[in-house]
């Protein structure tokens, strides 16, 4: 397991967007980001689970959070656009990006893969990362040091048979992470890096392995240190980089 010690304050002050921020990985990441001092932008699909969220935040008494309902499936360029403007006018910058959200889709050989699930997959696990971060350069360029975290998998690394679209998508998504930190190292202070969490204990991971015993995976709250490490400062000269959250 990665460990990193964060000091109480390691994010005060941030404003940091997360997707999929209403459950699994995701929930428990901004509640993370929040205890440790951030505003925490809530990015997700159910409005009734970001807003969940939302009410544990202010109930611990951490810095209130946004809520940006977005259902990253069907939105437009249009629709990411909207979402800059509005934190252009509410925050003027971005510290720290976590592209989240993630759907599995089915596990089938690529013989029998369902087309339309190919292309659902790809829009919520590639596409809409790519959207979304290219629409929020321009704020995290107005950050010191902003960080841009992909979220990868071990299917990610390594082909493996029946996982189709989501492995697939993964590969990508380090190809994405790679190709932006080239392209921000010198340029900017942005930095850009993929996290795989590892098999976590999560409604995705439950649908992957149903004879999976509840707790043979760690909680997300487990591997929450490189979350915060990838959001610290501490890692501000680290870009380009894959990291697993639980080697
Ligand atoms: N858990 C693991 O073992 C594991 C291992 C490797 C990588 N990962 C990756 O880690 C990330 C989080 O996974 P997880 O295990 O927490 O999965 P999860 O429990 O299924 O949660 C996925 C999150 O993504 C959101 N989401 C899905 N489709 C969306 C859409 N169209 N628009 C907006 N939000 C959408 C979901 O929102 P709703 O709750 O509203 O549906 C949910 O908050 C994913 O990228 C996954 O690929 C997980």
């Amino acid at each position: 397991m990665f460990k990193y010690d964060a000091p109480p304050a390691l994010l005060k002050d941030k404003i940091i967007l997360v997707t999929g921020a209403g459950s699994g990985i995701g929930r428990t990441a901004a509640l993370t980001y929040a205890s440790y001092g951030a505003t925490v932008v809530l990015l997700g699909r159910t409005t009734s689970k970001l807003e969940a969220v939302y009410d544990e935040i202010e109930s611990n008494g951490w810095p209130q959070a946004a809520i940006y309902p977005m259902n990253l499936e069907g939105a437009s360029e249009q629709d990411y656009a909207n979402l800059a403007a509005t934190l252009e006018q509410e925050f003027g910058h971005l510290d720290g990006l976590l592209n989240n959200a993630g759907l599995l889709g089915e596990l089938k050989p690529i013989a029998q893969y369902d087309a339309e699930t190919w292309q659902r997959v790809m829009q919520v696990n590639l596409n809409a990362p790519f959207l979304l971060t290219r629409e929020l350069l321009p704020l995290l360029r107005n950050a010191d040091h902003a960080s841009v975290i992909f979220t990868s998998s071990t299917v990610g690394h390594e082909g493996r048979a029946n996982w189709g679209a989501y492995s697939v998508s993964k590969f990508a998504t380090e190809g994405l992470m790679q190709t932006l930190a080239d392209e921000e190292d010198g340029i900017s202070q942005v930095r850009v890096n993929s996290l795989n969490p590892g098999g976590t204990r999560t409604a995705m991971r439950a649908t992957a392995f149903p004879g999976e015993a509840a707790d043979a995976r760690p909680a997300p709250e487990e591997i929450m240190p490189l979350y915060l490490y990838l959001m610290s400062t501490d890692s501000i000269n680290e870009s380009g980089k894959a990291f697993h959250a639980q080697r």
